[in-house]
């Protein structure tokens, strides 16, 4: 098991939610389509990475409203451990979108529009229904992450060198999975709130995901040349087909009054993703004993 006083990582860390340091260096050699020469796979996660510094920062700002409020002691540590964690992640999504804003793309445009329509929604909306739009958030990454890491072929195509900021990502969203729906369950706890801000969620990330995807793919002159055909990314959709089942049935789970992310249990997930990470950062991450 990591623990938070390995040289490597911040003392905000808990034994189950370390706060590591990675201090990627994204390389301009790495290709323009480092997802297997892919422009619709690699502008698809793009986008997602120009809405990742913002939106943590977002998430961190609707969890720290409630921080001095908090009862439970051990959910006070592990807040700071959750905004140790997203921190880094925007820090290294950040110099992720550099690299990617040099190869020509309108990635700042994509994190302005985001920081934006972020900053319209904070104006508008309760703490209670941001931090209920965080816990949302948060369901479709640990959704992700732990597609990822029970399904690691999915990233066989992507450059090695950009593998571990995906997989280090990943491994964090399923440790801190809980954090911020443990403090909406403690401070507000609203089942109306909880999941009609996760109807609207879907709605929006889902728009806006494609939308964001598609700028990117408009505004790039190499795309339409290196499109893989529309039937190749049919027939890669057919083959995960369970996958996306298995997604399907997960996102589903969180409109049950009962739900927690904590139920599924995906500990073993992630000691699997940690040591792939190893193989690539070495001992900036620790296995368990
Ligand atoms: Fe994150
Ligand atoms: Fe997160």
């Amino acid at each position: 098991m990591a623990t938070a006083s390995h040289p490597g990582y911040e003392r905000a860390g808990t034994t189950e939610i370390p706060v590591r340091r990675m201090d990627f260096e994204f390389d301009d050699s790495i290709p323009k389509y480092w997802f297997g020469g892919d422009p619709l796979r690699t502008m698809i996660l793009t986008a997602l990475s120009c809405t990742f510094p913002e939106g943590e920062r977002m998430f961190m700002r609707s969890v720290r409203h409630y921080q001095n409020d908090l009862r439970d002691p051990a959910l006070k540590k592990q807040v700071r451990a959750f905004i140790g964690q997203e921190a880094h992640h925007g820090k290294e999504h950040e110099a992720f979108n550099r690299m990617m804003a040099n190869k020509g793309l309108p990635i700042r445009y994509l994190e302005k529009f985001t920081e934006a329509g972020l900053a319209r929604e904070e104006k508008f909306f309760s703490p209670q229904r941001m931090l209920a739009k965080t816990c949302a958030l948060e369901h479709f990454t640990a959704m992700f992450a732990e597609t990822l890491l029970e399904h690691p072929e999915l990233i066989d195509d992507i450059d090695e060198r950009l593998k571990p900021l995906w997989l280090w990502h990943a491994v964090e969203e399923s440790e801190h999975k809980s954090v911020a729906f443990d403090v909406f369950k403690e401070q507000v706890d609203s089942y109306w709130i909880r999941t009609s801000e996760m109807a609207l969620t879907t709605l929006l990330f889902s728009l806006f995901s494609a939308l964001h995807t598609r700028t990117l793919l408009k505004a790039d002159p190499d795309a339409k040349q290196a499109a893989r055909p529309l039937r190749e990314n049919l027939k890669g959709l057919w083959k995960n087909r369970h996958i996306l089942g298995k997604l399907g049935k997960h996102y589903l789970a969180y409109y049950r009054p009962d739900f927690h992310p904590s139920q599924k249990d995906s500990q073993q997930l992630r000691e699997k993703g940690l040591l792939l990470l190893q193989k690539y950062v070495g001992d900036k991450v620790q296995l368990a004993a």
